[in-house]
């Protein structure tokens, strides 16, 4: 893990496992695995993350349906200051992927009821008083005629004539922001009065659902999401809607970033972007907008890569990025009306504008689009960096180092062997950095270019550098491409003298390495009980153990070297398993010393409201996730296996029935316990290929291992196919990737083994990995992911 993570990671006091007073939930079997997360229904960000205006920063409260038609054509109408199409006309910003217009609060919150003598939501009085729109000549020569605005539909029908879609806001509570009106009590119907009035999403906030105190945030929205998926008009044509959460993610553990994706299409992750400095705009008297800390914080608040996927993103809030109130004509920094200097300095917000593409987070500027500066222009209507945001495997970027004030943020790309990666000077002086392939996984000598500039800088080898001349808050985007990806894998194991490491980087394999055990319940574990279990997240791997104080030891290998063993407590009474969504979570399970299994989670903690403070740490707590119902209280036998892919993590265990015991964690919930039968011999392995995919090994009678398979369309594999007559002592491990799966096991002669299936299988072959270390506890394994 990187520096900055790792001194979040606190040694807890020890924790007797077994006191820890939490209720078994009920041990009900559950016929089949719990289905992926739920894509909601609706276009607006169905392939990539939304991109397009809000009204919130640059209007707040006060608009007008005509400023909101004005600001459609200003990102329907071809610029001049952005690039030319294949006609060698100028582009629009709608050209560029700017295409969805949202009304935030304001548009019925001003003067005004808000409902009308039936109860139905009404726009404020004056919102629509006759107002016309512009006719505007789109890039592809159609002319979209001036309209009067006499209702709403009128201002969805000419947004929808743009080429645009409407977006709509309301708020989760029966009052909303600053007393205004919710729709708490109205969901219903003001769901089908916005499908009538032709909207295409909505923003749902929560600022009312919190003084209404709802019980659990996850299924207000959840009920949200559904409401809008399915709504219909008041003519009964269905009219799905996508869900925009806007609860920002201080409620941990009821977070949107732990179950947005099962409700709606973006989350929020962090607080108003403008928060810290009140919200600061000319029209409610505000003396400052916002400075590069709330952009940073805002970033590093939605790092949540293990979220993000086609059809769900993290959200960091709008972009404020462009002349807003006033910008300098010859510089682009932000101004007040008098001239005063008080936002961002164009490097700040090529930065801004970096930072939200390497996220892939919705592009959604909040200032005054219809009026760009030729320098604004260049850097939101750059193709290229918009590509990268747009990219269509839907990564988000993960923080591979930081050197000084320079991070180093990559993002994987859907074709293979090619990284979007920011390099990001977060100091307020100059800095130079030289950039290597570090931390990318990424072997060959690929292409380099600049993307803000454009610039080819030829191909960077293995042992090469770049050197780049940072100014304050400044940063460069680059694009690799040409590579080969590097799948690096580690295995470790206990021998005689402690614990050993092999790894592959991606071509061959290390001789065994040893890691220094430490000093018994002071700088170490002293020795290993059972099996080690070892989890890879972008930044680094971390291995844990059951010291011989029987306490959760933990050591991260980060940048080519094992850091000091830290003790994460408890009382353990078997081996633990560790899985990782992403550097933002790593669960860690262990059978405590009344044979039921323990949860304990590194994970994002609620924002402490200081700038940048550290956001991920360690639960305190032991969550008791209880055991298989063959016995109860429920226990099993051995060391669980634990596995993590999108959106979803599993664990297994063998039963006291020797049967193989499942229980998963989907959307924020945990599923009970499930049997999916069978004879084990041995603890459980589990691995994943990818989304929807999950593979679990185990010892089976005679000692050769047997093998499960699930897929989220097919459902798990009725017979346990055999990998061959190989036969093990002790449980298998198992890492896998896309195309290839590896499970190691200790042999009948104490060597590593290792089988291997590349493709879509069944079939594999064992072989003797290694001979030269006699192993004294079964193999643990990962992939860096
Ligand atoms: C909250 C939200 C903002 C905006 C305002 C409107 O602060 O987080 O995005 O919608 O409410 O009042």
């Amino acid at each position: 893990m990187s520096p900055h993570t790792r001194t979040t990671r606190t040694a807890r006091a020890t924790l007797s496992l077994a006191v820890v007073a939490v209720s078994l939930t009920a041990l009900s079997t559950v016929a089949t695995p719990p289905a992926a997360a739920m894509v909601p229904p609706g276009v607006i960000g169905a392939t990539t993350a939304p991109m397009g205006w809000n009204s919130w920063y640059f209007f707040n409260n006060d608009y007008t349906s005509q400023n909101i038609a004005d600001e459609a054509a200003g990102l329907a109408a071809p610029n001049a200051n952005l690039p030319l199409n294949g006609s060698g006309d100028h582009e629009s910003m709608a050209d560029l992927g700017y295409k969805n217009v949202g009304m935030d609060g304001g548009w019925w919150t001003n003067g005004s009821a808000g409902r009308d003598a039936n109860g139905n939501i009404v726009p404020n009085t004056g919102f629509l008083s006759g107002y016309r729109t512009k006719s505007v000549t789109l890039s592809n020569g159609t002319t979209v005629p001036s309209v009067t605005l006499n209702s709403m539909s009128d201002l969805t029908g000419y947004i929808h004539s743009l080429g645009l879609n409407a977006g709509i806001y309301t708020d989760t509570g029966t009052s909303g922001c600053g007393g205004a009106n919710g729709s708490g009590n109205h969901e219903a119907a003001d769901v089908t009065t916005f499908a009538t009035w032709g909207f295409d999403w909505a923003k749902v906030d929560h600022c009312g659902g919190v003084a209404s105190a709802y019980s659990s945030t996850m299924a207000d929205y959840q009920a949200w999401g559904s409401l809008l998926a399915g709504a219909k008009t008041a003519g009964g044509v269905s009219h799905p809607m996508a869900l925009e959460i806007c609860e920002w993610g201080q409620g941990d553990p009821d977070n949107p970033s732990v179950w947005g994706a099962s409700a709606g299409r973006t989350w929020r992750t962090g607080r108003d972007i403008t928060l810290a400095n009140g919200y600061g705009t000319p029209s409610n008297g505000g003396s400052s907008w916002i400075n590069f800390d709330n952009v940073q914080n805002n970033f590093l608040l939605n790092d949540h890569p293990s979220n993000e996927a086609t059809g769900q993103y993290n959200d960091p809030d709008y972009l404020l990025v462009g002349p807003g109130f006033g910008a300098n004509p010859t510089t682009g920094q932000q101004q007040s009306s008098g001239g005063t200097l008080y936002g961002l300095t164009p490097d700040e917000q090529q930065s801004y504008f970096g930072m939200w593409a390497i996220q892939g987070a919705p592009l959604v500027l909040s200032t005054d689009v219809a009026n760009l500066t030729p320098a604004i222009a260049g850097i939101i209507g750059n193709p290229a960096v918009i590509g990268v945001d747009q990219d269509s495997a839907n990564h988000q970027a993960q923080k591979v180092l930081t050197n000084g004030a320079v991070q180093v943020w990559s993002k994987q790309l859907a074709t293979s062997g090619s990284r979007a990666v920011l390099l990001l000077n977060t100091g307020t002086s100059a800095t130079t950095y030289s950039f290597t392939t570090q931390g990318l996984d990424l072997l060959g000598s690929p292409s380099v270019q600049n993307l803000y500039s454009g610039a080819g800088l030829g191909t960077l080898s293995q042992s090469g550098s770049l050197s780049f001349t940072l100014a304050a808050h400044q940063s460069v985007m680059l694009k690799l491409t040409g590579g080969t990806e590097q799948k690096p894998e580690t295995v470790l194991a206990a021998g005689a003298s402690g614990l050993n490491q092999k790894s592959w980087n991606g071509s061959s394999w290390s001789a065994w390495q040893s890691l220094s055990l430490g000093v018994a319940g002071s700088t170490g574990p002293g020795s290993i009980q059972g099996d080690p279990a070892v989890v890879s997240s972008p930044s680094g791997t971390d291995v844990f153990v059951r010291g011989g104080d029987n306490a959760l030891w933990e050591d991260s290998y980060t940048n080519g070297a094992w850091g000091a063993w830290t003790s994460l407590g408890g009382t353990l009474s078997a081996g633990p398993a560790a899985a990782s969504l992403g550097q933002d979570r790593i669960d860690v399970f262990v059978r405590g010393t009344d044979g039921a299994l323990y949860q304990k989670t590194y994970q994002q903690v609620p924002d402490s409201g200081a700038a940048n403070s550290p956001n991920v740490a360690w639960t305190a707590d032991w969550t008791n996730l209880g055991g298989p119902n063959t016995t109860s209280p429920g226990t099993f036998t051995g060391t669980p296996a634990a596995v993590a892919s999108l959106n979803r993590v599993d664990v297994f265990v063998r039963g006291n029935d020797n049967a193989l015991w499942q229980k998963s964690y989907v959307s924020g919930t945990w599923t009970d316990w499930t049997s999916l039968g069978g004879t084990l011999t041995s603890s459980p392995a589990a691995a994943s290929a990818g989304p929807g995919q999950l593979d679990v090994f185990a010892a089976q009678t005679g000692g050769t291992v047997g093998e499960l398979n699930w897929t989220a369309g097919g459902g798990w594999t009725s017979n346990w196919y055999n990998l061959g007559s190989q036969v093990i002592v002790g449980a298998p491990t198992a890492a896998e990737v896309t195309g290839r799966a590896n499970v190691y096991a200790r042999g009948t002669d104490n060597s590593l083994w290792q089988w291997y299936r590349i493709g879509a299988g069944p079939s594999g072959s064992w072989q003797k990995l290694d001979s030269t270390q006699t192993l004294t506890s079964s193999p643990a394994a990962s992939v860096h992911i």
